[in-house]
């Protein structure tokens, strides 16, 4: 069975929590996009874990694999590695897998991603990782790979080729040509180290299909951020609705069974960008304190907003998916009125989806219904039933307009706070 999961907003929906619940039913969870601008948190047994590269179902007995669409800092995955066995959990090569031809996150990246974000007069807000020009230099067929890091004469090679240029568009920017060719002996170093855990992902994962394995393929980000079909240009740069991560991971789309989409019951957003249902009142701030809203990776408060169906629905298009898992319903408890947003007014026209141009989404005002809220405690719920008249109310109206079933509710981080609907 081959399984994706993403995020069905922009990002931080709960993919950690899902991934971590549904693992121990995989032999392999693979990472397809994106790099350590992801922060996908696992609590389990009192311990939270905030992961950026190594896949979410660590804890379980699941292969790991970092796919070749994915871009990785290795520094960053050290630091993640010392993490986990800090914590008793030893990522050997038999455990991880990461792809020969996965594009490495460069000193260099890293600095033209701040230098530039810097220049800009409209900002994106990027997680400042690095991530965009990663992407710039794989399009660009300029990359530094996996492969490359384990061989100090391929890194040096490439490095001569490609460090000119990039003195050229650091010194530009006003920054320090220097970092081009900096960090190569820790780069190495690290390159040795991770030389055993080298494999070829699309190979390993067709393999164990053909084996009658299980496969989950975990998404980073959510789908408004994706680089073709989100709100550009406050998007991050892959592809991040489902049809990448075949894609990306090389496996034939006939081989998908299912899709599930993590949505929340609210909706948040890090950095800059249209959010129609946006709310800088007391009920933003309800949803942030509440839902513990503040950047796994950077830390940045979420801007939180209204549930908001136009931009679910454009979701459910762009990934298929075949059920939902929506999580922090909890969070909604003790407000007296929910006002769900089922549509936009624009330029005197009513919408039920999205304008494709993230101008026109940014001048879409809600239309809203309101729905009676609940303040019983929500967090020990067992099963659908538990849950209060209006709780279930809400879920059913959210399935029923999404058109898609809500298979899973979460109604806090840990892990016996799901139930299947
Ligand atoms: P991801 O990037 O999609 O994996 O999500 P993040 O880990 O960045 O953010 C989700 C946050 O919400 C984490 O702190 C989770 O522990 C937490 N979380 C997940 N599900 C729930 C839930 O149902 N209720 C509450 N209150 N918190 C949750
Ligand atoms: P997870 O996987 C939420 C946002 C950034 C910024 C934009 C571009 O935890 O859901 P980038 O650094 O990618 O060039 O930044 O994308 N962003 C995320 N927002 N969750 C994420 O990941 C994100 N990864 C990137 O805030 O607006
Ligand atoms: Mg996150």
């Amino acid at each position: 069975m081959f399984t994706i999961i993403t995020g069905a907003q922009f990002g931080d929906e709960g993919k950690g929590k899902i991934v971590d619940m549904l693992a121990s039913q995989y032999d392999i969870v693979a990472r397809f996009q994106g790099g350590d601008n992801a922060g996908h948190t696992v609590v389990a047994e009192g311990k939270t874990y905030k992961l950026h590269l190594i896949p979410s179902g660590v804890l379980f007995d699941a292969r790991l694999l970092i796919g070749p669409g994915t871009v990785m800092n290795p520094k960053i995955l050290m630091d993640e590695i010392s993490m986990l066995a800090d914590n008793g959990v030893e990522v050997t090569p038999t455990k991880l897998g990461i792809d020969a031809k996965t594009s490495i996150i460069m000193p260099y990246h890293i600095a033209l991603d701040s230098l530039r974000e810097s220049k800009r007069s409209v900002k994106i807000g990027t997680t400042s990782r690095g991530i965009g020009f990663a992407y710039v230099d794989k399009v660009g067929r300029d990359e530094v790979q996996m492969a490359d890091l384990a061989d100090k004469s391929r890194l040096l090679r490439k490095i001569e080729e490609i460090a000119p240029h990039k003195e050229a568009a650091i010194e530009e920017l006003g920054g320090d040509p220097g970092i081009a060719r900096s960090g190569l002996d820790e780069y190495l170093e690290i390159g040795k180290k991770l030389k055993p855990y080298i494999t070829d992902v699309s190979k390993e994962i067709n393999l164990a299909l053909k084996q009658g394995k299980n496969v989950l393929a975990e998404g980073a980000q959510g789908t408004h951020l994706d680089i073709i079909h989100g709100t550009q240009k406050f998007v991050t740069s892959s592809s991040t609705v489902a049809g990448s991560a075949c894609a990306s991971l090389g496996v034939g789309p006939k081989k998908v069974e299912r899709v599930i989409g993590v949505i929340k019951a609210y909706i948040t957003r890090v950095g800059e960008g249209p959010l129609p249902t946006e709310q800088k009142n007391e009920v933003g701030e309800h949803l942030r304190e509440k839902g513990g809203e503040f950047g796994t990776t950077t830390g940045r408060p979420r801007r939180c907003g209204w549930f908001d169906l136009p931009l679910a629905g454009k979701s459910v298009n762009l990934n298929g998916y075949t059920c939902m898992a929506l999580t922090k319903l909890d969070v909604l408890t003790g407000l007296d009125i929910l006002k769900l947003c089922t549509g936009y007014e624009l330029e005197g026209k009513q919408l039920d989806y999205p304008p494709e141009l993230s101008d026109d989404v940014a001048r879409c005002k809600p239309v809203y219904i309101d729905l009676p809220g609940w303040h019983e405690d929500i967090t020990e719920a067992g099963s659908f039933p538990d849950i209060p008249e209006n709780a279930r109310l809400y879920v059913e109206l959210l399935e029923e307009l999404m058109g898609v079933h809500i298979a899973y509710v979460s109604v806090g981080p840990g892990r016996k706070q799901t139930f299947m609907k």
